[in-house]
């Protein structure tokens, strides 16, 4: 079965905004067996980040990070990320993995508490020298780096002054930037500074479910502010080095089309979809925040940040590119008493429910192309994107057959196709993720890789052999 919902609404296409002639393109969409083929060029790799995969939790002097400090202590995690896959003990064998699945590119985060245990002072020699001896392996393996400053692993040693409430703390960033660049600098081909700045700021200060667990929506926005200086602070310090990587962002877009055509859900998926992308995007691209959804939070009487007088031009700093995660498309209605403060009722989400993700390759298409046409054709790397299935095992013949992940991929890897003849400067696309690993409390299988949890026996699966093969001759169902 390639896909249970193929087609969006052309009305609701319409009303979301997205650019003229779609629809008749999103038909092009339709399954048809062909091989897909991409330019040379074009960069396939996947994606991991050291949290999820590292362990070694407390080794060579790495110092505590607010998720070690999270999962040791809240009743709702029910796995730690203590061991994970061990990644920091079985790199070199992972490396042979990567190798078999040809990507040419590989996506990872450095754990900013193993450079700088307390997150700043003194860095620890142990972790530079880890992360040195991966990108060297990268190097004389031809695979190119994209490594993520930030995935979400703060020292806790900041949390306890504030974390990103703390504006001091988007300081410590730089400097842990610098000192990254200084070290790895001309190994790297994309820098990001955050991975998904939404998710720190607002599941972990407005939501509550990623630590530090605070629940205030001030806070939340205040974050996001600090998150944005950060990586202007980093951008500028990378640019003052004259490296000759990239340096950009990376934001997640959970799209959300409106149920109906009615204005008032129209006004509701636009709030969905600023709060989130546009929000972080805006003010890096064009120096200033969407103004309709800063509006509306201050109409619900939410304070919102300060700002200093320079801060928009530091966070205005030209990147090179945008990282895209896409995992799927919500619809989403208008409710009065729905979620505070945006009034709105997600019809379908099933990423909250965290057993796999709906097939639409349909909102990458239109997220591709909104972007490209808002942020004057930025060249845009897919840095996350990938499929869930708890269900995914070693069968009899010690193969992993997951042809629904296969079919997930290749819708994807159609839309962005798609998108490219139609002039989106997309450069890149990573799976998510490299092998079954911890997902923010518990494990998930979203590996081309199977991963034993008890063993930790690595397996590849058969989307890793179709994703190699497809790298090397086209892709096809
Ligand atoms: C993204 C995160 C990544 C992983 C995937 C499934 O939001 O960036 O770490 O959790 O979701």
């Amino acid at each position: 079965m390639i896909s249970r919902r193929y087609f969006i609404k052309k009305n609701a296409v319409a009303a979301a905004g997205i650019s003229i002639g779609l629809t008749s393109q999103i038909k092009a969409l339709a399954p048809i067996k062909e091989i897909i083929k991409f330019p040379s060029g074009f960069d396939f790799g996947v994606s991991t980040s050291a949290y999820q995969i590292e362990g070694a939790w407390n080794e060579d002097l790495k110092g505590e990070s607010i998720w070690d400090r999270w999962s040791h202590n809240n009743d709702h995690v029910k796995v730690t990320g203590d061991v994970a896959c061990d990644h920091y003990h079985l790199f070199k064998q992972d490396f042979e993995l990567l190798r078999q699945l040809n990507v040419s590119t590989y996506r990872l985060s450095i754990s900013w508490t193993r450079i700088f245990p307390d997150g700043f002072g003194e860095p620890n020699q142990k972790g530079l020298a880890y992360y040195a001896e991966i990108l060297s392996l990268l190097k004389r393996n031809n695979i190119k780096a994209i490594v993520t400053l930030n995935h979400w692993d703060l020292p806790q040693k900041l949390q306890n002054i504030g974390g990103w409430a703390n504006r001091e703390v988007a300081y410590h960033f730089a400097d842990y930037a610098k000192l990254c660049f200084q070290n790895f600098g001309n190994d790297v081909a994309f820098w990001g500074t955050h991975n998904e700045p939404w998710v720190v700021a607002f599941m972990g200060y407005f939501i509550g479910t990623h630590p530090p667990g605070i629940k205030d929506i001030s806070t939340a926005l205040l974050c996001t502010h600090h998150l944005l200086l950060g990586h202007g602070l980093a951008v500028k310090e990378y640019r003052s080095q004259n490296l000759k990587g990239k340096i950009g962002i990376t934001l997640d877009y959970s799209y959300n089309i409106p149920e109906t055509q009615s204005r008032a859900d129209i006004d509701a998926a636009s709030r969905l979809n600023e709060k989130h992308h546009p929000w972080f995007a805006d003010p890096i691209f064009f120096g200033k925040y969407p103004e309709k959804i800063w509006n509306w939070y201050k109409s619900k009487g939410i304070v919102m940040p300060k700002i200093k007088v320079g801060d928009m031009q530091i966070i205005n700093s030209p990147v090179d590119y945008l990282g895209l995660n896409y995992y799927n498309t919500d619809t989403v209605t208008h409710n009065a008493a729905g979620w505070w403060p945006y009034e709105t009722n997600t019809l379908k989400n099933k990423r909250s429910q965290f057993q796999c993700f709906e097939m639409q390759p349909e909102g990458l298409f239109a997220v591709l192309k909104n972007l490209h046409t808002r942020y004057q054709g930025i060249d845009i790397v897919i840095t996350e994107n990938g499929y869930n299935d708890d269900n995914d095992a070693v069968d009899f013949h010690g193969e992993v057959i997951d042809n629904q992940r296969i079919a997930y991929i290749y819708a994807h890897l159609k839309a962005c196709k798609q998108a490219m003849d139609e002039g989106v400067n997309l450069k890149g696309y990573c799976v998510w993720t490299l092998m079954d690993s911890y997902e923010w409390g518990e494990w998930s299988r979203m590996g081309l890789v199977h991963t034993d949890f008890k063993t930790l026996r690595r397996t590849i699966k058969k989307s890793g052999y179709w994703y190699a093969n497809g790298i090397k001759s086209g892709f096809s169902l």
